[in-house]
């Protein structure tokens, strides 16, 4: 099937609906069993000597199983094995290729949905709606509309004169993918190694330990869907014992990478120290971090503002890379506005996800619990800036933070520069005269430059805005919040220190999984 896919819909999980009811079985289900997470190599599992607990974000003591996690000895026998599997892989023809992806979606959106949603829900503490929209919508719109990208550039042929014929055959790069993947989107997970794949390329999966739970029931989804073993090799286990020797070997085609960007510098560095040995120059494509905007002008509509900074900042607790996470406000509207949003954080329940009533559930781990809860403990300290909202954060039964709310009047405060990665928004107030001197302070507080929203009836003051921060974002959102991004809606990613913009899920990143080879062959 090559015509043009359509985005899923959703279900909405709403109180009575036939689907609540089984995802909440499904949950339980999943809940009764303790699982073990090997890693899958040449379509076997693999069991290894070291392992790890997974828990629930929301309920740390709830045991969801054990993870096996991998080092140099696996890291070779699955460079190996997918080095094999390429011969066939790479020459397999596309549609073929292609059709095991729409397979995957079609499972992933039929029979395994509530286990696809459900399996987020436990391992990344997501409400069932953010679930829903990722973890089965997103992730079978990669890989269908991948699908059929392909089968567009495919389709691309260069101009041929008479006397000759002119070809271009997009070749999968030789060699393999390293895909590294967040924990925070499932779909970022399966898409990782399933973009490169889809053109014929072999993948080494490094998923997050944090997530490897939900990233576990994706790998069987792509077998069930027929994916030859070895295509893609899936392999727990902390980064430097797996990266390390993944990025030492002469065959590394590519990194495929999204997550922090201290590790993604590190990857890249040690690609560059590695450069003399590699066959091939390998793609780099991450997607790093994000210090992402809301700017508001005077003339911007206070209610809706309300709405995209509570659902910006605070779903999924603040942690996708797109979040609000530093917001300016006019002075003249802010008394109202402070009000307004105020009394909207209060009605915000935060709790165990699998009570479908809250809007948002944990924070990860520990180890974000403990970073962002640091950066609030900072702004109660700061002589420039107060709490406003929240503030509170409780870990004795998962890691939970309060979304919370600081006000600065430092517009270079430490939370309006860095990026947390939690429920936390800080707002500036600037005077309503000094509009374009905040547009400029806005376009270089932070580093990063991945999702920015702007707010205006005034279309003068839109053009300014949008002028302004050209570059400040590389997803750019109008009188919206700055996260959402829909596939082949949206195209996703930053540039700056927010990555390399190849954006997920379009043809500018399947681009950088083929080699081509033009032909001219003359008659
Ligand atoms: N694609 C995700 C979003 O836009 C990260 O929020």
């Amino acid at each position: 099937n090559f015509q043009e896919p359509i985005n899923e819909p959703y279900l909405q999980y709403a109180p009575g609906s036939a689907e609540r009811k089984v995802l909440k079985e499904r949950l339980k289900e999943l809940k009764q069993e303790e699982i073990e997470i090997p890693a899958i190599i040449n379509g076997k599992e693999v069991k290894t000597d070291r392992t790890q607990d997974v828990t629930m974000p929301h309920n740390h003591s709830h045991k969801l199983g054990t993870v096996h996690l991998c080092g140099e000895k696996e890291v070779k026998m699955a460079v190996d094995g997918a080095l094999e599997a390429q011969k066939e892989w790479a020459n397999m023809p596309w549609q073929e290729r292609v059709a095991i992806f729409q397979r995957a979606a079609d499972i992933i959106t039929g029979p395994e949905r509530f286990t696809m949603n459900a399996t987020t829900m436990l391992a990344q503490s997501k409400t069932p709606q953010q679930s829903e929209i990722e973890a089965v919508g997103e992730l079978a719109d990669f890989l269908r509309f991948n699908a059929w990208y392909l089968t567009k550039i495919y389709k691309d042929q260069p101009y041929s004169p008479d006397g000759m014929w002119n070809r271009v055959e997009y070749r999968p790069l030789e060699g393999f993918i390293f895909a590294v993947s967040p924990f925070n989107f499932t779909a970022i997970a399966g898409n990782l190694p399933s973009a490169p794949a889809m053109c014929g390329n072999v993948a080494i999966w490094k998923p997050s330990v944090e997530s490897v739970y939900s990233s576990y029931y994706v790998m069987k989804v792509l077998q069930e869907a027929g994916l030859p073993d070895g295509v893609i090799q899936f392999l727990p286990g902390e980064g430097a014992d797996v990266g390390e020797p993944v990025l030492a070997n002469e065959n590394l085609s590519g990194l495929h990478f999204t997550g922090s960007e201290p590790t993604f510098n590190h990857l890249w560095k040690t690609i560059g120290n590695n450069v003399d040995k590699y066959k091939t120059y390998p793609r780099i494509v991450g997607e790093t971090g994000g210090k992402d905007f809301i700017f508001a002008h005077k003339t911007a509509d206070v209610d809706r503002l309300v709405i995209a900074a509570i659902r910006g900042a605070f779903e999924y607790q603040g942690q996708k890379c797109s979040a609000a996470s530093r917001m300016y406000v006019p002075q003249s509207f802010w008394p109202e506005y402070r009000e307004k949003l105020l009394a909207e954080v209060k009605k915000i329940k935060v709790g165990d996800v699998e009570d479908f009533s809250n809007f948002m559930g944990a924070v990860i781990s520990r180890k974000a619990f403990d970073k962002i809860s640091g950066y609030i403990d900072y702004a109660k300290e700061a002589d420039d800036a107060e709490i406003i909202a929240g503030g509170e954060y409780d870990d004795s039964k998962g890691y939970f933070i309060q979304p919370t709310v600081i006000l600065t009047t430092n517009p270079k405060f430490k939370t309006m520069q860095e990026e947390i990665f939690g429920p936390v928004l800080t707002i500036y107030v600037y005077e309503d005269d000094k509009f374009e001197e905040t547009l400029d302070l806005c376009n270089s507080t932070s580093p990063y430059a991945l999702t920015g929203a702007i707010w205006a009836k005034d279309r003068y003051a839109l053009n300014i805005m949008a002028d302004k921060l050209r570059q400040a974002a590389g997803n750019f959102y109008i009188n919206d919040k700055p996260t959402a991004a829909v596939v082949n809606q949206q195209p996703f990613g930053g540039a700056r220190r927010s990555g390399t913009n190849d954006k997920a899920g379009s043809m500018v990143n399947l681009y950088k999984w083929l080699s081509m080879r033009s032909m001219k062959e003359t008659y």
